[in-house]
């Protein structure tokens, strides 16, 4: 990759690539397009700084949960295929069936042989190669749950996340807590819970052992759902705990959803890295 030559750049020089994802922001100005297109690019570059400690002759196999119409994977393998020669696999998952043959339709136009779309849920799907790296943009509500869970499961060496919207704790956040007059107020238990999710889902990650880091995915002038979760699996032989979880998650009565995903002996166990391929 040129040294100057930014990812935005990068994408912007091949006109048949965004005009397959219609992402074209030059010729359209459409805010949505420049929305998207804006957190296309900072994903990017999260993964591009991570990529860049792999090993050159690995493959790196990503599952791009709730894709969507996968515009990130799409972003990923034109810049490591065509800019960076690292060799890629790509799975996308969506309940969408339609937006499914659409991924099709674009991966067959484009020309990507190293991509493969399956229509159903994110916790159902079982890839055949091992992932190196699950990945999601605003998949809705719990879908970035499932998408955590899945990681987990999977052992995936990185997890990383831009959440949407957080609407199960925000239902929990009205009484039975104690910040209740802090939630009393629609806008505030709004900022609220998506505080509290997004410390619920970092510290469940620390618990089964990533290491977690949170940061902005993009500015927010194009959205305000830019946070991100960038989370990195630690060493297999170390014990890990969910007691900074489960605290938590008693102290706001949150029942958050994310252990539905586990059995209750799998989340008792001290080594949460042995949940992996389980
Ligand atoms: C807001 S869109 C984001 C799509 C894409 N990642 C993007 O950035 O444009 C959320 C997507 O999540 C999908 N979805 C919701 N729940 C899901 C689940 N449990 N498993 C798979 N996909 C899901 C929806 O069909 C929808 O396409």
């Amino acid at each position: 990759m040129k040294n100057k030559e930014t990812i935005g750049e990068i994408l912007k020089s091949d006109k048949e690539l965004l005009r397959n994802l219609k992402l074209d922001i030059d010729q359209s100005g459409e805010e949505r397009e420049v929305k998207k297109f804006n957190e296309v690019i900072g994903f990017c570059e999260q993964v591009l700084r991570i990529a860049e400690a792999y090993p050159r002759k690995k493959e790196l196999v990503f599952l791009d949960c709730s894709c969507g119409k996968s515009y990130l994977s799409f972003a990923l393998n034109y810049i490591f295929s065509k800019r960076l020669t690292v060799e890629t696999f790509f799975y996308g998952v969506d309940t969408n069936q339609i937006l499914i043959e659409k991924c099709e339709q674009i991966r067959e136009s484009l020309g990507f042989r190293n991509m493969q779309f399956i229509a159903g849920r994110i916790i159902d799907v079982q890839p055949e190669k091992p992932v190196d790296m699950v990945v999601a943009l605003h998949a809705c509500d719990i879908a970035t749950d499932e998408t955590i869970a899945k990681g987990i499961k999977l052992g995936a060496k990185y997890i990383i996340v831009v959440p949407c919207c957080e609407n199960q704790i925000r239902g929990r956040l009205k009484t039975g807590h104690p910040l209740v007059d802090l939630t009393d107020f629609g806008l505030l238990r709004y900022r609220f819970a998506d505080i509290l999710t997004e410390a619920l889902r970092s510290q469940f990650l620390t618990g089964a052992g990533y290491h977690v880091k949170l940061t902005e995915v993009t500015s927010p002038k194009f959205t305000p759902k830019n946070l991100m979760i960038i989370a990195r699996r630690k060493k297999e032989n170390k014990k890990y705990s969910m007691d900074k979880y489960k605290k938590l998650d008693k102290m706001f009565n949150a029942e958050f959803v994310l252990k539905n995903y586990f059995d209750e002996c799998e989340l008792d166990r001290s080594n949460y890295l042995s949940l992996a391929n389980s």
